[in-house]
């Protein structure tokens, strides 16, 4: 005899060989960015500073977007900050998830981004614009960040204020954090700038670094590659232009293979 037949046609086709995991929190922090956490399979491992590639059905078909991964590899859960483009692929339909929703996650993660990148120094700076901030909020909330530096400056240059709070909450979080706030100590500092609105730091990285002023403000020497290391994620000109002055100042660029005094990845948008 015959089983009957199945009727999945209420169940959505999720492709073979990726993982389908539940939306467990929103946030919208304005109308270009917000975050969100969602569930972490059991056999997903990562590094802090990784990113994954995050997708939607739309209709019939997967979208995907390389993300990374804010959250720290020894969270339970895995968080995303995102833009809102209005006619991107998937962040037009990424924006709308809530609570209890299915997102798509490839299984393999990567990226440059990760401290076995780097070769051993004193401080580190992590230079992010806009959701380039990602990464960032993984490697800041990592133990062995600070075990391998005693300085860590996170720079985070926004158009406009609102646009920094995510930068703000994650900072004030990793100081009162139950377990990290004793490996932190006072290591992490946080030098967050505007371009597009009147703010008490304002202008690009990339000119503050040039006239000084970033310096200044930190109270720290210019770039030394006997002590200095960089990791930059942002839009392809801010990348660009931060190699530029890091390299200026004699830092060699790094990957997974030849760890050297920085790293770069692009925050991917669209
Ligand atoms: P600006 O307002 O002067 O363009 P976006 O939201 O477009 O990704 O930009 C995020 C931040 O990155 C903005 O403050 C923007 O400044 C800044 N930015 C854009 N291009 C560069 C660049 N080439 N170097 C440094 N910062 C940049």
């Amino acid at each position: 005899m015959n089983a009957p037949a199945k009727t999945e046609d209420f169940v959505p086709a999720i492709p073979a060989g990726v993982f389908a995991e539940t939306v467990t929190s929103v946030r919208h922090y304005t109308d270009r960015l917000f975050s969100f956490r969602m569930t972490r399979p059991e056999s997903f491992r990562f590094r802090s500073g990784e990113f994954a590639m995050i997708g939607l059905m739309v209709g019939e078909k997967p979208v995907y977007r390389a993300y990374s991964i804010a959250s720290p590899s020894w969270d339970e859960e895995l968080e995303f900050f995102s833009i809102k483009v209005p006619d991107g692929p998937l962040t037009s339909h990424l924006q709308q998830i809530q609570p209890g929703d299915t997102v798509l996650m490839r299984k393999k993660p990567t990226g440059t981004l990760v401290l076995d990148a780097l070769t051993p120094g004193r401080r580190l700076y992590m230079f992010s614009t806009g959701t380039g901030i990602a990464p960032f909020a993984s490697l800041m909330r990592d133990p062995e960040t600070y075990e391998k530096f005693d300085e860590v400056i996170l720079t985070h240059t926004c158009r406009e204020v609102a646009e920094l709070q995510y930068g703000f909450d994650l900072v004030e979080e990793v100081r009162n954090h139950e377990f990290l706030a004793e490996v932190v100590g006072n290591k992490l500092r946080h030098y967050a700038t505007v371009t597009r609105e009147d703010y008490a730091q304002q202008g690009r990285i990339t000119d503050l670094i040039r006239n000084g002023k970033m310096f200044a403000d930190l109270g720290v020497p210019h770039f030394d590659p006997a002590v200095d290391r960089g990791m930059i994620c942002g839009s392809s000109a801010m990348l660009k232009e931060t190699k530029a002055l890091l390299e200026e100042a004699g830092l060699v660029e790094g990957s997974n293979n030849k760890p050297g005094e920085f790293v770069i990845e692009r925050a991917f948008v669209d």
